[in-house]
């Protein structure tokens, strides 16, 4: 009775949180808060997937005839879940480009009835990167709530907190778990209230929590971040290196590479540059399905972050369900290949990648 009224703290019913949940998430929260202003307090909600903290931290923060503000280039499932799922409560998604600080702040004076800005950096999969503190600053100036995506970099290459936003998700079945054996998503926020309050009644009453034994996974995983995050940063950028200077490529896109249009900010907001990259070859979708099914060690699926390099054609799998002259606008050609670099010898990685492209 004292548990269920509040006067006691306890678990009692999985659903409503574990001992095991518990471990990863204070974990979670304290890289995210590492090093950073000691006052800062945040509490992280573990999920059943990325897709359900997403989904709690929208929830709990827009009602019908409200607004959520975001950039063009993201995850297809938060796409998605803005084109299919928001419109029907009678919530908006104003999708643009959010590295144009201008726009953007002409669109928030103008539309009172935004209440959010989400944030994917860097964005899948085109690694497009927005200035968490400049858009943050904006977003405060507008009373605006802010979330981020930092699935792509991790608390070890970036901490979204540092610069004032008020949630940061990740899809914890990508780095945080690091070797593909669970799906699971975490949601952290600074506003312990509002945590304790809203964000776990929606996270409860909308059953997207998570299991021990994935939470276990996680707990496992997240004891050698720092490891295998310097490893996969390492290969990553030997590997955009060889591709930039391959004859068969015509494009990379690598946080890490000086050609890259986001570099800078990237580069100002992250430790380093991480293991993501797109890339195009130069003779095209043809060209890439011949080279995806060519290679002999790197691994042809969906998902990242794992121990194993991954390579996905975003138009023809995960982006397929969005339209052409969309996903176009988006920089998801038909030639576009994402790549999640691993902890593979990097020699044996750049050894496939030479066969494979001849
Ligand atoms: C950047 C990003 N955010 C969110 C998600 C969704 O996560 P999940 O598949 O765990 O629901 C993904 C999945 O690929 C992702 O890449």
């Amino acid at each position: 009775m004292r548990r269920f009224s509040g006067k006691e703290d306890g678990y009692i019913y999985s659903r409503w949180g574990n001992p095991t949940f518990t471990e990863a998430e204070e974990k979670i929260a304290s890289l995210e808060t590492y090093g950073l202003n000691e006052k800062l307090q945040v509490k992280g909600i573990l999920h059943a997937s990325g897709m359900a903290a997403i989904s709690t931290m929208l929830f709990s923060n827009l009602k019908a005839g409200q607004k959520v503000l975001t950039h063009y280039s993201l995850y297809a499932g938060t796409n998605d879940y803005c084109h299919q799922i928001l419109p029907d409560l009678g919530i908006e998604a104003i999708i643009m480009d959010l590295r144009d600080l201008e726009k953007a702040e002409d669109v928030l004076k103008k539309d009172k009835s935004i209440a959010f800005i989400y944030l994917e950096t860097p964005a899948n999969p085109t690694l497009q990167c927005v200035d968490i503190d400049e858009l943050t600053q904006l977003a405060k100036k507008y009373g605006k709530k802010v979330g981020c995506d930092n699935t792509f970099a991790t608390p070890y290459l970036q901490q979204p907190f540092k610069y004032g936003v008020d949630f940061v998700m990740h899809s914890t079945t990508k780095f945080l778990n690091g070797h593909g054996t669970a799906i699971g998503g975490v949601l952290v926020g600074n506003d312990l209230q509002k945590m304790n309050g809203p964000v776990t009644k929606t996270q409860r009453i909308l059953g997207g929590n998570s299991n021990p034994f994935d939470a276990f996974l996680l707990t496992q995983g997240l004891k050698t971040l720092e490891l295998r995050m310097e490893r996969h940063c390492s290969n990553g950028m030997a590997v955009a290196k060889f591709l930039e200077k391959h004859p068969a490529v015509e494009k990379v896109n690598y946080n890490g590479l000086e050609s890259h249009p986001d570099y800078k900010v990237a580069m100002k907001q992250m430790k380093h540059p991480g293991a993501m990259m797109s890339f195009e070859l130069k003779k095209g979708k043809q060209a890439d399905i011949d080279f995806m099914n060519k290679l002999k060690m790197c691994v042809r699926t969906v998902s990242l972050g794992t121990a194993e390099t991954i390579l996905c054609h975003p138009a023809s799998m995960t982006h397929y369900a969005i339209p052409k002259e969309e996903k176009e606008k988006y920089g998801i050609t038909d030639g576009l290949i994402r790549l999640s670099v691993g902890l593979e010898n990097v020699q044996d990685i750049l050894n496939d990648f030479d066969q494979a492209l001849r």
